[in-house]
């Protein structure tokens, strides 16, 4: 009696514990507005860019990965996207190849797709660019002073401009170099709720225990990380010298 009694002891603590570290994919609270400054992507990727404005990397939701692999990119169903497309989100590996929105689509949007508002390609693709118009970093950027340039920045500095503007805490990522003298303005992460308002980029408890955000988005992103306060802030310009 005694030792049946303590198996179905052990087996309910087994099942509370796999409840508790297995990860069955949970509703994304939050979409993840990517953008990259190119000449610093290029700088790690070896590309070519006369770029000089900031692009989307991708539009990622908190929870889950490539969520549905026979759902296939298509791009003539976002024809009508296309110009903004290439403009706003280029592939800046291989211009003019459709491959990278078909990688993210891939991955996040099928995710994203869970929520009825971005249940197609079309809507998904399309709410990216308009997020990415309605927060208009570059402008953000700009109109205060933060500009490209052979001077180095306090990233205090970069960080109230942005903060400020949206209100909200965001993750501001470069690449560092080997030898540390500086660190170049790489990715800036704004976050949006399901209604796709601002909210804050800080990472839940539950989202860093669960751990299900990748850091690595494509190759070479590895080298990107969270910008620190004591290294000036390099912000490359297209032509340098
Ligand atoms: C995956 O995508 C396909 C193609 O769009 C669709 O028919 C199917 O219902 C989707 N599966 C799920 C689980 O959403
Ligand atoms: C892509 O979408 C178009 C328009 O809906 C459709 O005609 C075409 O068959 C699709 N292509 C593939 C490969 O699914």
């Amino acid at each position: 009696m005694r030792s049946t009694a303590a198996v179905v002891i052990l087996c309910a603590g087994y099942f509370l514990l796999a409840g508790a570290f297995s990860h069955p994919p949970r509703e994304w609270t939050r979409l993840i507005l990517t953008q990259q400054w190119p000449k610093t992507f290029c700088s790690m990727e070896h590309c070519k860019t006369d770029i000089s404005y900031w692009t989307l990397h991708g539009l990622w939701p908190n929870s889950g990965n490539m969520c549905n692999n026979s759902w296939h990119f298509n791009a003539s169903l976002i024809e009508d996207l296309l110009p903004e497309m290439e403009k706003c989100w280029p592939d800046l590996l291989k211009p003019s190849s459709p491959e990278f929105w078909g990688y993210e689509w891939k991955k996040h949007g099928t995710c994203a797709a869970k929520a009825e508002s971005l249940n197609s390609q079309h809507k998904y693709f399309s709410k990216a660019l308009e997020l990415y118009h309605k927060f208009d970093l570059n402008s953000v950027l700009k109109d205060k002073n933060i500009v490209p340039s052979e001077d180095y920045y306090k990233l205090d500095d970069i960080e109230t401009v942005i903060t400020d503007f949206y209100g909200v805490k965001t993750k501001i990522q470069c690449v560092h170099t080997k030898g540390g003298q500086f660190q170049s303005l790489g990715q800036i992460e704004i976050c949006v709720d399901r209604d796709f308002q601002l909210v804050g980029c800080e990472k839940s408890n539950e989202e860093i225990l669960s751990n299900e955000i990748l850091p690595l988005a494509v190759g070479g992103y590895s080298e990107l990380s969270v910008c620190d306060h004591s290294t000036p802030v390099y912000y490359p310009p297209l032509v340098t010298g």
